[in-house]
This record gives C-alpha cells, sequence and structure tokens, in this order.
C-alpha cells in the first residue's frame, strides 16, 4: 500500500492535493460573531441564502482551470462530496438555520506530516463542513497505512464561546485596529476554535494567527496535541479583520515570505525569522479596487498563491503586479484565472488543502 498523505509544508514539491467544490454554497444566516467577521461595508450584511447558480458555475468552472493546470503538471486532484448546505443544523447547544459550502478546503484540513485533522471552526453554520471530505479521509484511510484521520475536539459554540457586546456597527476602523493591537477578539477563551488557514506550516514550527477566527486556547491545545514541535501565536496589528493567515504572511520557499505592508509582522515577532537568515520581502500591491460581488475577503487574495515547488507557484490571472513580483524573487509563475471563485471562500491556496508534498519536517529555525 502506498504513502498517500505526507506533508510539512506550503513548498516542497506538490503531488496530490484536494480542490473545493462551490456546489450548494449559502450566504450563511446571521450567527453571534457574524457581523464581526463581515466588513461594515460589505454589501452581504443582512443578506442570506443560496448563492445564485449563475454564480456557483463560474466558480466551479474557475476551480476546473486549477484542476486543469495541476493534473496537467501530474498532480493529482481530489474533490470533496458535497452536502445540501442549506439545510438547517442543531447540536444539544445550538441551532443554525443553514450550513455553507465545502470551499475553501484550506479552513477546514490541517495537513501535518502524515496527519489530516479536522478544525475546530468557530462559525455554528461550518460546524459539519468537515463531513463533505469524509469520503476522501475514508480513501485515505484504506489506502494509506500511516494515514492519520483526526477531529480536533469539537467546539460547543455555546453563547459563551463569543463576546456579546463586543460589536457595534458604529465602531470605527481605527477602533477595529486597536482591538486587533490589544489582541481584544470576539470569540473568547471557554474552549479551542481554531481554523485550519490560520496555521502556517514550516517543519518543526507552527505559525498560528489568533484572531477573529483562532483564540489563544486552540494554541494552548496545540503546543500540548504536538509537543515534538514549537508553537508561535503571530499577531499583525495592521488587520481590522484578522482572519486567515494566507493573504498576510505566505512563505514561498525556505528563507523567503511575502508579508502584506498593511498587516507587518510585529518587530519581535520577526526575530525569530531575522535570526535565521530568512527575507520577508512586502508583497505586491494588488491589481483590483475592490474583491468581486458577494465576496468576504479583501483584495489581498492577490497574494494568496499555491507554491508548487521552491521555483513554481500559482497566481490568479488577473494579479499582474503580484506575478511581477514573483517573477523578480525568481519563481516560475503560473497564471490561473479564479477571481470568480473567490466569493466562495478564497483564493488559490484558500481553494485547497495538502495532501502529499515530498520531503520532510525539517527544522528552519534552528
Ligand atoms: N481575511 C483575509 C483572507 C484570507 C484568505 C483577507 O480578507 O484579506
Amino acid at each position: 500500500m502506498a504513502k498517500i498523505v505526507n506533508s510539512w509544508n506550503d513548498w516542497d514539491p506538490l503531488k496530490r492535493v484536494i480542490v473545493g467544490r462551490c456546489d450548494n454554497s449559502v450566504i450563511p444566516p446571521e450567527e453571534p460573531a457574524t457581523s464581526e467577521k463581515v466588513p461594515v461595508d460589505s454589501e452581504m450584511r443582512g443578506m442570506w441564502g443560496l448563492r445564485p447558480l449563475a454564480t456557483v458555475e463560474r466558480g466551479n468552472e474557475c476551480l476546473e482551470n486549477l484542476v486543469k493546470i495541476l493534473e496537467d503538471r501530474g498532480v493529482v486532484v481530489d474533490r470533496p462530496t458535497p452536502l445540501q448546505w442549506n439545510q438547517a443544523i442543531g447540536t444539544p447547544d445550538f441551532r443554525n438555520d443553514s450550513m455553507m459550502t465545502c470551499m475553501p478546503p484550506r479552513d477546514i484540513l490541517l495537513t501535518i506530516g502524515s496527519e489530516i485533522m479536522a478544525s475546530a471552526n468557530s462559525f455554528r453554520c461550518r460546524y459539519f463542513e468537515y463531513l463533505a471530505y469524509w469520503p476522501l479521509m475514508k480513501q485515505y484511510f484504506d489506502e494509506d497505512p500511516e494515514f492519520k484521520w483526526t477531529q480536533a475536539p469539537r467546539p460547543r459554540l455555546t453563547d459563551a464561546s463569543y463576546k456579546h457586546n463586543y460589536y457595534d456597527e458604529k465602531i470605527s476602523l481605527e477602533e477595529r485596529l486597536v482591538r486587533t493591537a490589544n489582541k481584544d477578539f470576539v470569540t473568547t477563551e471557554v474552549e479551542p476554535m481554531w481554523d485550519a488557514a490560520d496555521v502556517m506550516r514550516m517543519g518543526k514550527d507552527l505559525f498560528i494567527q489568533h484572531g477573529l477566527t483562532t483564540n489563544r486556547t486552540a494554541m494552548d491545545w496545540f503546543q500540548r496535541y504536538y509537543p515534538e514541535y514549537r508553537v508561535h501565536a503571530v499577531n499583525f496589528p495592521g488587520d481590522p479583520y484578522p482572519i486567515h493567515i494566507d493573504a498576510t504572511f505566505v512563505p514561498l520557499r525556505p528563507g523567503l515570505i511575502i508579508n502584506n505592508p498593511h498587516r507587518k509582522l510585529p518587530e519581535e515577532q520577526r526575530a525569530i525569522f531575522e535570526a535565521n537568515d530568512w527575507q520577508i520581502v512586502e508583497a505586491a500591491q494588488p491589481a483590483h479596487d475592490e474583491p468581486p460581488a458577494l465576496c468576504y475577503s479583501s483584495v489581498w487574495l492577490s497574494m494568496n498563491c499555491l507554491v508548487l515547488d521552491p521555483k513554481t507557484v500559482i497566481v490568479e490571472a488577473s494579479e499582474v503586479y503580484q506575478q511581477e513580483q514573483m517573477d523578480k524573487l525568481g519563481m516560475n509563475v503560473i497564471p490561473c484565472d479564479l477571481r470568480d471563485a473567490y466569493p466562495f471562500g478564497g483564493g488559490l491556496h484558500c481553494s485547497t488543502a495538502d495532501v502529499y508534498r515530498e520531503g520532510d519536517c525539517l527544522d528552519y529555525f534552528p
């Protein structure tokens, strides 16, 4: 039986990957902490329900562009099995009028070595999203005797998991930035909550963004679960909506990271990179002034790229400045038309989850 699952970072040669699907995607209804996470000026405020079919079809077309690029390069691509996401759900602790989507997989699945772990998301509407990946997990389990199929402790997501007086529509951007700087987020610390896209894997080190979707208790949990790794909490004070690290701090190869110029890693947290001769370069400006319609993310999905190996990267086709910068940094750039998939949860990195990259667990920060 073959080894199917192995990945320790975001840059080793990619051989097998999961690409999400937009089918049946829903704009989820209001729940505790949704308002805190959706930008004040977003046209999505107050909306919910199935996303328009034409946008779903177009989003899927974009994902097919990505699948083709990957398969043409010999990468095996696996796809989730979408559920009827507009079903209401319930647990002993909460009810929600619908789920969301199986885009993007990066938020749900964390691959560390031969283990894929389903995360402990803080959104109620995402509570059952892992089910879309369970057929693949079972397949890997049957075919790879070393595969560790794991589910992180499930948060209860009662009202105690959220601060209820945290938000008021009138809070200014400046006030939001003060809160980010003070590490004052809408989630409480009653249980570990985390999205896999807040975790940046670098061999022996895990850099985890503390923000609206991942709390401090999750960091403690990670350190105890993986005592042999070093867990570092990172913060990006310039981000008023700190959700997911992969449009903020993105490694391209050992020794090189691009950092969102509006969300700089603070001096004291840069020390470990500098001490180990890593270069942190400001990412190029996005090509767009606005995200596409009905999108949760910012224009900085421009830097949300998929590294195929330390010399090759897929960048969104319209992001010409980011492509140019990657080229200057010595990467071969493959453009992929994916922008119309952004509304479903993100860019090229978000839309995927690692299954197999060649390589071992190395110590990049000895
Ligand atoms: N929250 C990030 C997206 C992360 C993929 C942003 O909107 O820039």
